[in-house]
């Protein structure tokens, strides 16, 4: 019998939690949170340097991981009069070969995040140059570090972790006593910038980087992390072994580092992932389900089958000896999940409710599916839309952004020419359009990278999605009034970087709730997006179910939230799990089709180089999978939700 191993973790006091941490790691409720302590901690350096009458020398990163912890700094320096005067900053790296007011440099993305709205002095910040000859690349490597050695090495070093654990661009292999240099990008690093770049093909394949050793110079290092995609690196690089195949388990030989991450990038941690495996714990409900569902999959036996001594065996004897016995609570978690599951997403008419996840009164429900990308609803929850829409119920879908970024040039192009050989097909005289086909063929052909997209083109590209949302519409069987394209404001600049959320964003929403006035609503609960549009789209709804909660019909709506393209609920997080038939199955796939734009060398693919359409049935039959292991029933395929409150 195979048993949960324990046994690398290591104790320190007798009486102290069990540690497996190598790195000190700081988990915070989000990555607002994190990064607001991260900024108060340069804000307080920068300031401590400036009484001491010294310059203040910072290693900065670029990427997703530092831009809200940049946009505190940013605010410090407007509201609280944080100066930049003293700090002197050398960035890791920049892309080669790159010109610095390409859309896609670090230059411009530094530039736009803190440079261009502090005060520092233009001769004191220093990022790779992109555009030295490779004749000299060597000196000039040399000379950047120099020059950091020159102000007195860093102070502090800003990183960000990348999915394979580069830091900088250390990719997998880099050596401990690394120097900076030209580097050839890992595939995987590629891939998941091929969404900044607008496909695989126009990401650079090398970059200059800072070296692991100049990195590990710095007197202090903070790592930041946030999201499941990092989850699985950060527990390799805290608790893993030190290794060359993964850069940020070096810096376990730190003296002064550490890793700031959200509780969806410590989910893989021990302490967060077995926390009965470290310390004595509070056996709540949750924690039972997570202890009992995370046994029985490590044991490879169904709940049903658990026994005592499994129990005692994993660490659990005080759960055990809390209910006298295992089966007891066997079936309590078992019946527990049973209950999940239901094919009556919308409630069961004419059923008793007691132990079904949604209520069966009103039987017809008015339902309300918000849809960050125009393909998130058939990809997430396509097979609940189907059920919600055959039982009966009115379904509404709420289009939340015109995902106009993700369609490639050449798209646009076709359809723009399709109207035109439709006009001249059909005898219609239309300049106008003739005129913008030339135009945006002319803005294409001669496109540079510091340009971003015509007004013009962008909007084909979001008429091109809102057909094929219009078209999975009538495919499921609603008619396209029920589709509602809100193009929040927040989402148009054209580029990979959003404006924050702002007052139109949330009100549109709500005013589209209050027309409504659903008894459902689905939100997507998947904020480890790559580029953090979920995340904002579900502030915005957030924030509009807030200032909407006293309203009478809100007391009768149930909130579900979903996950779809890039993760899926831990198996005890499921509130209801809605079945799909092989034949279900199909059907969702061919509505996930409908996407023409999105398919086949897909633009924002993000590190999963499988099309939507997989990863979707993959997730969705891993579900049944696991309550099939679990000892439940065994699907073809399942979509799960968690019920979010207020
Ligand atoms: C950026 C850098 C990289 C990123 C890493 C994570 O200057 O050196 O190591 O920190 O790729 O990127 P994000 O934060 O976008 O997930």
């Amino acid at each position: 019998m195979q048993t949960a191993n324990h046994s690398k973790g290591t104790a320190g006091t007798i009486g102290q939690p069990i540690t497996y941490e190598k790195i000190p790691t700081q988990i915070f409720a989000d990555s607002k949170e994190a990064s607001n302590a991260v900024a108060r901690e340069i804000a307080d350096l920068i300031r401590q340097k400036q009484n001491e009458g010294k310059p203040c020398v910072l290693g900065l990163a670029t990427g997703s991981s530092p831009k809200t912890v940049y946009a505190i700094l940013v605010r410090m320096h407007r509201e609280e009069g944080l100066s930049f005067r003293n700090v002197i900053s050398f960035n890791l790296d920049e892309y080669y070969q790159m010109e610095p007011d390409s859309i896609y440099s670090y230059h411009r993305f530094m530039k736009e995040q803190l440079f261009d709205h502090v005060d520092i002095l233009k001769e004191n910040y220093f990022i790779p140059d992109g555009t030295v000859p490779s004749s000299s690349l060597r000196d000039y490597c040399t000379s950047y570090e120099n020059r950091i050695n020159a102000v007195g090495g860093l102070d502090f070093q800003l990183l960000g972790i990348g999915g394979n654990g580069h830091i900088g661009f250390n990719e997998p292999g880099a050596l401990i006593n690394s120097r900076t240099r030209l580097i050839t990008l890992d595939h995987s690093t590629r891939v998941a910038a091929s969404m900044e770049f607008g496909g695989l093909h126009n990401v650079p394949r090398k970059a200059i980087t800072l070296g692991v050793a100049p990195i590990l110079n710095a007197r202090r290092i903070v790592l930041l992390a946030w999201g499941e995609r990092k989850a699985s690196v950060i527990q390799r690089a805290v608790e893993g072994p030190v290794s060359e195949l993964n850069p940020a388990s070096y810096l376990q030989a730190h003296p002064d580092v550490s890793f700031v991450v959200d509780e969806s990038a410590a989910s893989e941690l021990t302490r967060i992932k077995t926390p009965w495996a470290v310390d004595s714990v509070v056996w709540d409900n949750k924690m039972i389900k997570k202890a009992i569902t995370h046994l029985s999959r490590t044991l490879s036996k169904p709940i049903l089958k658990l026994t005592d001594k499994d129990y005692n065996d994993n660490g659990m004897s005080d759960l055990l000896a809390q209910y006298g016995s295992g089966y007891e609570i066997n079936i309590n978690v078992f019946n527990q999940l049973q209950h999940t599951i239901t094919g009556w997403p919308g409630g069961k008419p004419d059923a008793d409710d007691t132990y079904r996840p949604e209520r069966a009164l009103p039987a017809k429900k008015r339902v309300l599916i918000f849809s960050p990308h125009p393909d998130d609803d058939i990809i997430s929850m396509g097979g609940t839309f189907q059920r919600l829409v055959d039982q009966g119920h009115e379904v509404h879908v709420a289009y939340q952004t015109s995902g106009n970024i993700a369609v490639a040039d050449d798209e646009a192009l076709r359809f723009i020419d399709f109207v035109v050989d439709f006009n001249n097909g059909f005898g219609i005289d239309n300049e106008e359009t003739n005129q913008l086909f030339l135009d945006a063929k002319n803005f294409l052909r001669h496109t540079k990278d510091s340009e971003i997209d015509t007004p013009e083109i962008r909007k084909v590209k979001g008429l091109l999605r809102r057909g094929e949302a219009k078209a999975t519409c009538r495919f499921v069987g609603i008619p396209t009034s029920q589709a509602h394209f809100l193009n929040m404001p927040f989402y148009e600049t054209g580029t990979v970087q959003k404006k924050p959320i702002g007052a139109e964003d949330i009100q549109i929403i709500e005013n589209l709730i209050d027309e409504i006035k659903p008894h459902q609503i689905y939100a997507a609960g998947d904020f480890a997006d790559p580029h953090g549009t979920h995340k904002v789209c579900w502030d915005a709804i957030e924030a509009a179910l807030n200032r909407s909660k006293e309203k009478e019909y809100m007391k009768d709506c149930w909130v579900w939230l979903y996950r779809g393209a890039w993760a899926e609920w831990d198996i005890y997080e499921i509130e209801m799990a809605v079945p799909m038939s092989p034949d279900q199955v199909l059907k969702k796939r061919q509505g996930i089709f409908k996407h023409q734009s999105q398919k086949d060398g897909v633009v924002f693919q993000g590190e999963d180089s499988r099309e939507f359409w997989q990863r979707a049935e993959e997730r969705n039959r891993g579900t049944a999978h696991l309550y099939d292991e679990l000892g439940l029933a065994e699907y073809e395929a399942m979509e799960a939700f968690v019920r979010w409150k207020f």
